[in-house]
């Protein structure tokens, strides 16, 4: 594997505190750490949503902080997806179109467009909520609506995907189900790295940063079947103080 993201010593506003950590292509990395802890913050950064105060960001080669808000919103569109806690999706679209945006921002005419659709439609299909493409966001359950955000995050074939609490408002069997579709991007090459409350989500994860108060305080990777990797990673939850 090589790497694909790089976070060196970013610093904050005092949130974040000289954090760095790697992530290899094809990986899943997950966040814990308690409320406040800067988890958001981080993503953001990495994102390119928000400059830190010193530190560096380097995704397959580029260092995102040092580029211009243009460039910046480029590389977001070309190579990043975010899917966000609030599932910030347009009201008075529908679904297909919510998920088309990303790529319409980034090629416009007729044949863009229909390619953006057919593309849009197939990821519908493989989140499986190919039939609600008409839907307005009022109209679908939490769950499927997430899954719309997924899509939206992958429309233009990112190379990472991040995910703030991706199933922090859904219950548990949408969490599951949601949670079932990133480990299928995962296995497919999607490298992903999401912030999680949930430790079932988090243990299906291959590595897990602990955050607290602006700082990793640990790494733990679980190992074996379902049950063994959540059981071992409550016990390293409880060390960490979780
Ligand atoms: N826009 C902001 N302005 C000032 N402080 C903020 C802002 N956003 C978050 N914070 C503060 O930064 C800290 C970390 O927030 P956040 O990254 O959202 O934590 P987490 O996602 O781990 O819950 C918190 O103390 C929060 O109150
Ligand atoms: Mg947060």
């Amino acid at each position: 594997m090589s790497e694909l993201l790089a976070v060196k010593n970013l610093c904050k506003d005092g949130i974040l505190k000289k954090i760095s950590f790697t992530v290899e292509d094809g990986e899943m990395v997950a966040v814990m750490g308690p409320s406040g802890s800067g988890k958001s913050t981080l993503l953001y950064q990495v994102f390119g949503m928000d400059r830190p105060d010193s530190g560096e960001v380097w995704l397959e080669g580029t260092e995102v902080c040092g580029l211009s808000e243009d460039e910046r919103a480029r590389l977001r569109l070309t190579r990043m997806g975010f899917v966000f806690q609030q599932m910030n999706m347009l009201k008075n679209l529908n679904l297909l179109d919510n998920i088309m945006l990303p790529a319409c921002r980034l090629s416009r005419g007729r044949a863009a467009g229909r390619e953006a659709a057919d593309r849009a439609r197939r990821l519908m299909e493989t989140m499986g909520i190919g039939e609600l493409a008409r839907r307005r966001i009022t109209e679908v359950s939490g769950g499927q609506l997430q899954r719309a955000c997924i899509c939206r995050s992958l429309i233009n074939r990112p190379k990472i995907l991040l995910a703030d609490e991706p199933t922090g408002a859904l219950n548990q069997s949408a969490a599951r189900e949601v949670m079932e579709e990133f480990t299928r991007l995962n296995r497919e090459g999607t490298t992903v790295l999401m912030v999680t409350h949930d430790s079932r989500v988090a243990a299906r994860c291959g590595r897990i940063l602990y955050l607290l108060d602006g700082s990793i305080r640990g790494e733990f990777s679980p190992a074996g079947g379902a049950e063994q990797r959540e059981e071992a990673l409550g016990r390293w939850l409880a060390e960490m103080g979780w």
